[in-house]
């Protein structure tokens, strides 16, 4: 079924594709077709439940940032049978992002090229739509910058949405790895990114405070880009900062060992899919050494073998964007049951 759908979208310019897709679910799975395509693709098998920075969660299996930046189709999105969805990226100001056409398939190489660059309604517009309807099932918040703030009044704009957006999240993500932000990485560097993440955990805490409720978890995404020597610091900042855990990883701008013709004239952006698997198992298995935080992996899982490599690396979840793509909303079924007939997830396997 999906690959006859996949063959018609592939045609198309991806991003129009994509919008096309979440538009057809949000008409097709609602009400009763919604409650019956969950009970469908749920894999209901107690032992793929995780317990991670004090949130239940019924599998390890979620859906990752940027799929849908404005929370508008989680609802139907949840009928795929993830056990959580990280919205955003959400910036403290709505922005357009960059020109498009800004999202490219490379099949060759199982791989998407983005260069979105945060486009997305901001915080207040999204915390509208949530405060409306707050979809069923555990939500996370990813947050960005906005374009236009300089990077040295970044915690305001993170801020912002961070307020805006408190009361809607299970977890949050601080999200300082996308390459289509110019600058944006900077803030991984061990003083900024220190002083940032206090801030937020401060305002977390008060927040937090005032509502009498335990601080949301909040994580730190990170880049495959990174060195490892980096990658240990950013690891060492996590911890001081006292933040719940680390998602690793985001897209990378390496083009090494990709195949694709043509790809010089597509211009700048991230690479997700196949070609970031062995960094983003690296990279895990780099931040497990160095933490007992939880970690979520994402980058290149295509199926269950790709997520037993992720956990036995040392995830306590996983996420999938490129392979929700080129597989289709089976994927997370598919990968539930494989996990389940494995034995996975084993508590830091
Ligand atoms: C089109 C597109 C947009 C993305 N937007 C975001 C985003 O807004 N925020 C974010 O943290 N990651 C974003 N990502 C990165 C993904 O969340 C994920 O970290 C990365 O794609 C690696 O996973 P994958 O190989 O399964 O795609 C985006 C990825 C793609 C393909």
């Amino acid at each position: 079924m999906y690959s006859l759908a996949k063959k018609l979208l592939f045609q198309i310019d991806a991003e129009t594709a994509h919008a096309a897709t979440m538009k057809a679910l949000d008409a097709l799975l609602r009400g009763p077709a919604l409650t019956a395509m969950k009970a469908r693709t749920t894999v209901d098998t107690p032992s793929l439940a995780v317990n991670a920075f004090g949130i239940k969660f019924q599998n390890p299996v979620g859906l990752a940032a940027g799929f849908d930046k404005n929370a508008e189709h989680v609802e139907a999105l949840f009928g795929f049978g993830f056990g959580h969805i990280e919205i955003g990226t959400v910036t403290g100001e709505g922005q357009p992002g960059n020109p498009k056409p800004r999202l490219f398939r490379l099949p060759d190489d199982r791989a998407l090229l983005n260069r979105m660059g945060f486009n997305n309604q901001g915080a207040a517009a999204v915390a509208n739509r949530l405060g409306q309807h707050r979809p069923k099932g555990i939500l996370g918040i990813n947050l960005g910058k906005t374009k236009a703030v300089p990077n040295d009044e970044a915690h305001l704009d993170y801020e912002k949405s961070f307020r805006l957006l408190y009361d809607f999240g299970d977890y949050f993500v601080v999200n300082v790895s996308s390459p289509n932000t110019p600058g944006l990485r900077d803030l991984q560097e061990r003083g900024p990114l220190l002083a940032l993440l206090d801030h937020l955990q401060e305002l977390n805490i008060e927040l937090a405070q005032q509502r009498g409720i335990n601080p949301r978890p909040l994580l730190l995404k990170i880049s495959p880009d990174l060195t490892d020597t980096a990658v240990v610091e950013v690891v060492e900042v996590v911890e001081k900062a006292g933040l719940s855990g680390i998602i690793a990883t985001n897209t990378t701008i390496s083009r090494e060992g990709l195949v694709s013709p043509h790809l010089n004239d597509l211009g700048p952006g991230g690479i997700s899919g196949a070609p970031v698997a062995t960094r983003r198992r690296d990279v895990v298995r780099l931040v497990r050494k160095n933490t007992k935080l939880p970690i979520i992996g994402v980058g290149g899982i295509f199926n269950a073998s790709d997520a037993i490599e992720t956990l036995s690396a040392g995830a306590d979840l996983v996420q999938v964007w490129t392979g929700f793509v080129y597989e289709g909303p089976k994927i997370v079924q598919r990968i539930n049951q494989g996990l389940a007939a494995q034995g996975f997830p084993r508590p830091n396997a």
